[in-house]
């Protein structure tokens, strides 16, 4: 896991925060992809038609009567082709930190920000069947774009600027503290299904706003809550449309982050390696309250492990 970590890591600074890098991934690749995340479509709408079936059982169970959305809403029929494959090898970033990954479900240890409950499903786009219980990992930045365990970096600062003020490398050691906030790791379900409750992260420099997911096969889990060991399978990073961000953004506390301008999708460079061909690394979003997603939101996302390239990566580790 460590070597791996690191590995990945190294290669998200070098194609994701050295400026607008040409991007590598061969076109035969992106056609390969391409036809991965379409093949399963079918598939991909079956799982969300259950994980909608099955979000409704619960809030008709929770007897609210604010929370009205129903089954046969429009939106569902846009979420068919909704998948999201991954590539294993480009965006882990620097504040990846697998010590400080915990086995739980709600990761907001009272981070403010706008409600967010992450509904991720993991589906094989070779088999194009659902993956249980593989360990999904995730962390993101908290409202003014703080990662936990470096809280004492700086969110404003460009990352080589902040290299050169440590005196250290891309591959160093960055972590500052041992804090934990918005991070968590939860195995899917029998239909390859998990769910997080966090906030809406905010932004820092140079980046939109973003997760960072990692799913895991083989996994073994320390008394701490921690991954003792495992073998990662899809390493990536999951944005919000512009419009939910600006609209987000706007909002306390994220707006009282000014010292620096937020970046957007379309100007990301990491988000531009991942949507490309057909994959669609936004989360689709719905209100929690079933009328304004200020007040919350609920996010599904169906993630496409690629086998073909969880080999290679298997290979390309043991050199
Ligand atoms: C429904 O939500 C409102 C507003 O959050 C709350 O005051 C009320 O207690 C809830 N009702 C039920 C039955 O949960
Ligand atoms: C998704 O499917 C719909 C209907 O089949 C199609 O119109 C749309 O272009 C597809 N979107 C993508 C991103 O493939
Ligand atoms: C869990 O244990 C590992 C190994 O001892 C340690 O490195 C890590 O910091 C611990 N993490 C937490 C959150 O307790
Ligand atoms: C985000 O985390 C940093 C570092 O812990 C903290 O100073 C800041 O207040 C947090 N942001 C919010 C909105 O709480
Ligand atoms: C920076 O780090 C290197 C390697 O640890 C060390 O040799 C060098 O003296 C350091 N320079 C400064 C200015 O601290
Ligand atoms: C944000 O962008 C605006 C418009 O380009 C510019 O005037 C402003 O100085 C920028 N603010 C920061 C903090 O960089």
């Amino acid at each position: 896991m460590h070597g791996l970590a690191l590995l990945v890591a190294g290669a998200a600074l070098l194609s994701g925060v050295a400026a607008h890098p040409e991007h590598e991934i061969s076109s035969s690749e992106l056609n390969r992809r391409s036809v991965l995340s379409r093949r399963c479509e079918s598939s991909v709408a079956a799982m969300n038609k259950r994980r909608w079936a099955k979000r409704n059982e619960k809030r008709a169970v929770s007897g609210n009567a604010t929370w009205n959305i129903v089954t046969e809403s429009p939106y569902y029929e846009t979420i068919q082709n909704d998948t999201c494959v991954l590539s294993e090898d480009i965006t882990a970033g620097p504040y990846i930190w697998p010590q400080s990954q915990t086995l739980r479900q709600d990761i907001r240890e009272g981070e403010p920000g706008v409600p967010f409950i992450l509904d991720i499903g993991v589906l094989d786009v070779e088999t194009c069947e659902p993956l249980p219980d593989v360990l999904v990992d995730i962390w993101h930045c908290n409202a003014t774009g703080s990662y936990s365990s470096f809280t004492a970096l700086s969110p404003n600062t460009p990352f080589e600027q902040l290299l050169k003020e440590l005196n250290k490398t891309a591959t160093d050691d960055l972590h500052t503290d041992t804090t934990t906030f918005l991070r968590g790791i939860w195995p899917t379900n029998s239909e390859g299904i998990t769910e997080f409750t966090t906030i809406v992260p905010g932004f820092y420099v140079e980046r939109t706003l973003h997760i960072h997911v990692q799913v895991h096969e083989n996994y073994v889990i320390r008394g701490n809550g921690t991954v003792a060991s495992s073998n990662t399978i899809s390493t990536g990073q999951l944005f919000l449309a512009e419009d939910v961000s600006q609209q987000l953004m706007a909002l306390e506390p994220y707006v009282t982050h000014t010292q620096i301008n937020r970046t957007t999708n379309v100007v990301d460079s990491i988000y531009a390696d991942q949507a490309v061909n057909g994959y669609d690394p936004i989360v689709s979003i719905e209100p929690l309250d079933g009328e304004n997603i200020e007040n919350g939101i609920i996010g599904y996302i169906t993630i496409g492990v690629d086998s073909a390239s969880k080999k290679k990566l298997k290979r390309s580790l043991k050199h």
